[in-house]
């Protein structure tokens, strides 16, 4: 079956009262269906599921879409897998060729899960220094077996003489980094370790972190990098605690595997944890599909603080709403919840600091603001943190440090803004602000959003035609090919990427790019398959950008944008369909405004629609 029918397909089978009606408990309610949000905490029922538009929607929390998002969303899976959850529940049969699967990962996949299981074995089976420790640590064996935790025993080669016996190829265990060589020898990786698999937000074991066993170097030893383990790429505890992140809208980042096991055994589950280096991009991005929300709470030390300064940015810089939290008590969360409990951690989430405090407080403390030379640094450096706040935001911060500095507003101003200007232009750009503005949800539901109910081809609606791709993907992919400055700009918004073979060659950029490196388009190309090689020299050849790369981008964002805010407007006017004057009069004046702030935007964009 080709892609559009299948979804059409699904589409007409799957009643979204049935496949909601399995997991949400639905009461009939007039002409819909009434119950409790999955996606917000609630006591009384503001979701609405409509079997005659086919559509959920929520007044609490702004949750809507067709059935296929809501199986994304509850379930948190990406579009192809919600299809293939539906297909398959549903007994639709779907071509093949539809779902791309790559058959080296797969088996790369399947070794790392027979490690991790042959681990866990050790670690369950008989008793063994693992166990012993992680006992002594004070963790559980539900959260043991939760985690999937395993024991790489001390002797060479355990490990490989078992995977040799299920015939995989030396070559390929090499490559997973769970075997060396040397000497004409093969040897385990990992030895006098307690083993933590690192699983992958669908379910695959990527990679492994071994702890020694008491003390010894390296303490933490990790997988290396292979096909299927980019570290840059992925976070640790993501897969038990993305629902938990979700729920919660919020997602406590830490330090370490032994801080996310605590946390969650503790009861604190939204949490999840940066891979053993500084955070990036591509993992802030995959939290955002998630929660826009972050507390990050790295070590107590020196080491910890600055983690925490530059993740901050990343974070801020991802458009989310970051905190830093410093434990009181104990050198990282691990050891504070271990003292003093679930609910002293969670009061210390409350008074954890935002963004634009936490970095004064941070120049507080490196200056001494009780000289002048001190002041002046002091309020220069402030300014430049004023300088990536919105207008709006900045106003809040000058006014609290006019007051805690004794300096007038208006020298704040004057240094910010420069001498004419009341309002100059803050970096970060208008329209992300509006879109910040947007009610939390807007932005986490965005891919589901585009794909969900508008028929009409625009920037973000590739998905709704197979053999269609829109000038903005094309546009995107080939300035990052142009200039692989571009890449993280570009990465921001690759969430429009619909097309298949848009999106193997994104992912094909995606593993060639090396941080300040070009790229090197023939590398890319190698990684394709024939037809979407067709579609790469096409945009090699036909889609041309050279030396208007600033332009074009800033274009392609701004019709991203229009698109967005269409969504949305289309998506409030179907939940003002639904609303009930009694009951959602409070909703209704919101969504409203909302929906006349929103009309007004796009009538401000002007010529660009
Ligand atoms: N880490 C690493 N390699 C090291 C040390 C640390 O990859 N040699 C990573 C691990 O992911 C570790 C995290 O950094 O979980 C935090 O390091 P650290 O604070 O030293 O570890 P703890 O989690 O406090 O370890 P433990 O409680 O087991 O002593
Ligand atoms: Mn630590």
């Amino acid at each position: 079956m080709q892609r559009n029918n299948a979804v059409d397909e699904i589409k007409s089978r799957c009643n979204i009262v049935d496949v909601i009606g399995r997991v949400v408990p639905l009461k009939k309610a007039g002409s819909n269906y009434k119950g409790i949000c999955p996606f917000h905490n609630e006591k009384t029922s503001s979701f609405i599921v409509s079997e005659q538009k086919q559509i959920f929607t929520c007044f609490g929390c702004g949750a809507t879409g067709d059935v296929i998002a809501f199986v994304q969303r509850y379930y948190n899976v990406d579009f192809p897998e919600a299809i293939e959850r539906l297909a398959g529940e549903y007994g639709i049969t779907i071509d093949k060729g539809f779902f791309k699967k790559n058959e080296k990962n797969d088996k790369l996949y399947e070794i790392n899960r027979d490690a991790a299981n042959f681990f866990y074995s050790a670690f369950t089976k008989t008793a063994n220094a693992g166990y012993a420790y992680m006992q002594n640590r004070g963790i559980e064996p539900a959260t043991l077996k939760k985690f999937g935790i395993g024991y790489a025993d001390e002797k060479w080669d355990s490990l490989y003489t078992y995977l040799k016996s299920r015939g995989y190829d030396y070559n390929t265990l090499l490559e997973l980094g769970l075997i060396s060589y040397s000497k004409g020898k093969y040897y385990d990786k990992f030895r006098n370790r307690v083993m933590f698999p690192i699983i992958n937000t669908r379910g695959k074991v990527i990679g492994f972190g071994g702890r020694i066993i008491g003390d010894g170097e390296p303490k933490y030893l990790n997988s290396q990098e292979s096909p299927i383990f980019l570290k840059k790429n992925n976070l640790y505890g993501l897969n038990l605690t993305k629902q938990d992140i979700g729920k919660e809208n919020c997602a406590i980042l830490v330090e370490g595997y032994m801080d996310v096991i605590s946390l969650y055994q503790s009861g604190v589950r939204n949490v999840s944890a940066s891979l053993g280096t500084a955070l990036t991009d591509n993992q802030a991005a995959l939290l955002k599909r998630y929660t826009d929300k972050v507390v990050l709470s790295y070590d107590a030390d020196d080491a910890g603080r600055k983690a925490a300064l530059r993740g901050l940015d990343i974070l801020y810089g991802a458009g989310m709403n970051v905190k830093v939290l410093h434990v009181t008590d104990g050198k990282d969360p691990d050891e504070f919840v271990k003292k003093k409990g679930k609910e002293a951690f969670i009061e210390l989430t409350k008074e954890a600091l935002p963004y634009a405090d936490y970095k004064i407080e941070h120049i507080k403390r490196e200056v001494d603001v009780s000289v002048t030379e001190g002041r002046v640094e002091f309020l220069k450096r402030a300014i430049a943190v004023l300088k990536t706040l919105s207008p709006a935001e900045a106003d809040i911060y000058i006014k609290k440090i006019a007051n805690d500095m004794k300096i007038s507003e208006g020298a704040i101003r004057m240094e910010l803004y420069g001498g004419d200007a009341g309002f100059g232009t803050g970096t970060r750009m208008e329209n992300s602000d509006k879109v910040r503005r947007m009610p939390e949800n807007v932005q986490r539901d965005k891919d589901a959003a585009l794909r969900s109910m508008s028929d009409e081809d625009t920037a973000g609606d590739g998905m709704r035609d197979a053999e269609h791709i829109s000038a903005t993907e094309k546009h995107l992919i080939k300035i990052v090919l142009t200039d692989s400055s571009y890449y993280h700009k570009v990465a921001a918004y690759s969430y429009i990427f619909t097309n298949t073979k848009i999106l193997a060659i994104w992912a094909a950029i995606k593993s060639v790019y090396r941080d300040g490196e070009e790229i090197n388009p023939q590398a890319v190309r190698e990684m394709l398959e024939i037809e979407e090689q067709d579609v790469f020299d096409d945009i090699m050849k036909n889609t041309l950008v050279a030396g208007y790369e600033e332009q074009i981008y800033i274009d392609s964002v701004k019709k991203i944008e229009i698109h967005e805010m269409k969504k949305r407007e289309s998506e409030i006017k179907v939940m003002l369909s639904l609303a009930d004057e009694d009951e959602n009069g409070e909703n209704i004046k919101e969504l409203t405004e909302e929906l006349m702030e929103i009309q007004k935007w796009i009538n401000a964009q002007g010529g660009l629609q």
